[in-house]
């Protein structure tokens, strides 16, 4: 499993990152268990373009031992559905994926997005999750 190393995470940058959670240019949710409350990962809808109305959706589970047990499949419908209604108003969500990532494309293809477009050689640094 791979995933795309586009920069270095500094303290500063994560402090930008969660004030524009705070101020609402982006959406990020944990995603708890509801059993145990546990935060096995997360959800996003960064960037957003707000005059376009669209906004790219990323989801990450930390915890591999919670893989395979229907958890981003139910978050992300919920997700997505949020992002269509009126609150957030958006048009389009998209998304971005390594092919080689075959747990994320099964989810995606189960949610039911769709390939505008495949980039070649884009990413050029990969790291082992
Ligand atoms: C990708 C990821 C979010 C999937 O999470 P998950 O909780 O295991 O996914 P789910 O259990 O909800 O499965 C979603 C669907 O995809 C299917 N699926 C997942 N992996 C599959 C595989 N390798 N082959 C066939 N189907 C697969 C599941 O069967 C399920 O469909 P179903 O509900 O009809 O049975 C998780 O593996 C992860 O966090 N990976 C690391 C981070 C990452 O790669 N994020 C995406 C970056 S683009």
């Amino acid at each position: 499993m791979f995933a795309v190393r586009d920069e270095t995470v500094t303290i500063e940058k994560l402090i930008d990152y969660l004030k524009s959670v705070e101020e609402q240019s982006i959406l990020f949710w944990a995603i708890v268990t509801r059993e145990e409350g546990k935060h096995i990962g997360n959800i996003k809808i960064d960037p957003i373009d707000m005059e376009s109305k669209f906004g790219e959706y990323g989801i990450m589970l930390g915890d591999k031992t919670e893989w395979g047990k229907g958890y981003a499949k139910e978050a992300s419908e919920r997700i997505v559905q949020y992002c269509f209604s009126d609150e957030v108003d958006l048009r389009k969500v998209n998304l971005g994926v390594v092919e080689d990532n075959h747990d994320a494309v099964e989810l995606y293809k189960k949610l039911g997005f769709e390939i505008e477009g495949v980039y070649r050689l884009h990413v050029l640094s990969l790291i082992h999750i």
